[in-house]
């Protein structure tokens, strides 16, 4: 690991003491930005991911216009599913779509896993975004974890109830691990090529595992996900499990052994950092509605959470998910700058 100016995100994900809490946000690079549309309204988001001189020009806005610790690659954890033979495209107010979804035992043998060379724009894009960054912050590489993507995979474009999905997991529990074993594979060629493009951590998304069962989330979710962390080239390079779903699935995402562990906003951080195994951190936990309110309100609450975490070593401050589209810019930079004022 080259050695970076601000290294308080890297110190925090392997549980060292920090001046302060590191901060970045999922979705930082995104529609909340003005100058996000600037690009966007120019390329559409595929041709984005898939030009490395534009997909590090939106991933360096956050770090260019919020100051923040550390910067996540511009991209999209259906770019995985797109390479296996998905027919991918977002749309305005609709969001990814798969035209060709996966219903049968023919569509999951047809879903390709030798597709490494198709993602090597991702790459590319990494080595971009590193060489403009100059060991300043660190970079953030991600995937999908498997169960998020065969979700889309299955329903064919985002959905409420997961129903498809869960039907396929009761009905052809054998099929679904076919698909998922197919995903999983790809995902670890996948991040294990980021590490190699040079990202200095990796956060795995499971953002719709809060739909399965206990039992369920075992099966389909956490067993691949465990296999990922345990097939990647780790040295130096922390690994951030995140679901919606943590507050729940946390002492089995700990048993996955990732280096920190994501919560969502539902669970008291502290009562999960305390529950964990010894150096485990902790990333999380801010509603990101919270973000909406009086400037006032959005101080006190992080100021209360970081009161709570006060003596925790291992605590990366972000939302419990993603940036939404219509929070105001300067309430966003105004949280950013909250964390960097506040002392331990
Ligand atoms: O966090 C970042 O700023 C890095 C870039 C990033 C994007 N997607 C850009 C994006 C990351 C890390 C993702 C991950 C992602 N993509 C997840 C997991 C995180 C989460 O929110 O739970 C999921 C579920 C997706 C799938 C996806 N991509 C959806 C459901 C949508 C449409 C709905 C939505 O939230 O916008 C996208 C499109 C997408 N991915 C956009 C961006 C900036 C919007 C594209 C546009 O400009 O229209």
């Amino acid at each position: 690991m080259a050695t970076l100016q601000n290294d308080l995100f890297m110190r925090a994900a392997f549980a060292e003491k920090t001046e302060r809490p590191p901060v970045w946000m999922m979705r930082q690079a995104g529609r909340f930005m003005p100058q996000y549309w600037e690009i966007k309204n120019k390329y559409s988001f595929l041709e984005m991911c898939k030009t490395p001189e534009i997909a590090a020009d939106v991933t360096m806005l956050p770090v260019d216009l919020l100051d923040i610790d550390a910067a996540i690659l511009f991209s999209d954890i259906l770019v995985t599913a797109e390479a296996m033979g998905g027919d991918l495209s977002f749309t305005q107010g609709v969001g990814p779509v798969f035209a060709n979804p996966v219903r049968s035992r023919a569509d999951a043998e047809a879903l390709r896993t030798d597709v490494i060379g198709k993602l090597q724009y991702v790459a590319d894009a990494i080595k971009v975004v590193k060489e403009r960054l100059d060991a300043r912050i660190p970079l953030i590489g991600f995937a999908g974890a498997p169960f998020t993507v065969l979700s889309y995979l299955i329903e064919g474009k985002s959905s409420r109830d997961f129903k498809l999905t869960k039907l396929l997991l009761n009905n052809e529990p054998e099929l679904a691990h076919l698909i998922l074993g197919k995903i999983a594979d790809v995902t670890v060629d996948y991040l294990n090529m980021q590490i190699a493009a040079g990202v200095d951590a990796l956060q795995l998304f499971d953002s719709w595992a809060l739909a399965l069962s206990w039992d369920d989330y075992r099966e389909f979710s956490h067993h691949y996900n465990k296999l990922i962390f345990s097939k990647l080239n780790r040295k130096d390079i922390p690994i951030i499990s995140f679901c919606k779903g943590s507050s729940v699935f946390a002492p089995m995402m700990a048993e996955a052994k990732p280096d920190v562990i994501s919560v969502d906003w539902n669970a008291d951080l502290k009562n999960i950092k305390t529950a964990l195994p010894q150096g485990m951190a902790v990333q999380g936990n801010l509603d990101p509605f919270v973000l909406y309110a009086e400037k006032s309100v959005i101080k006190n609450k992080i100021e209360s959470l970081f009161e709570r975490m006060r003596g925790e070593e291992g605590f990366i401050f972000n939302l419990g998910h993603g940036i939404m589209p219509d929070i105001p810019f300067d309430h966003v930079k105004h949280a950013i700058e909250v964390v960097k004022e506040f002392r331990y």
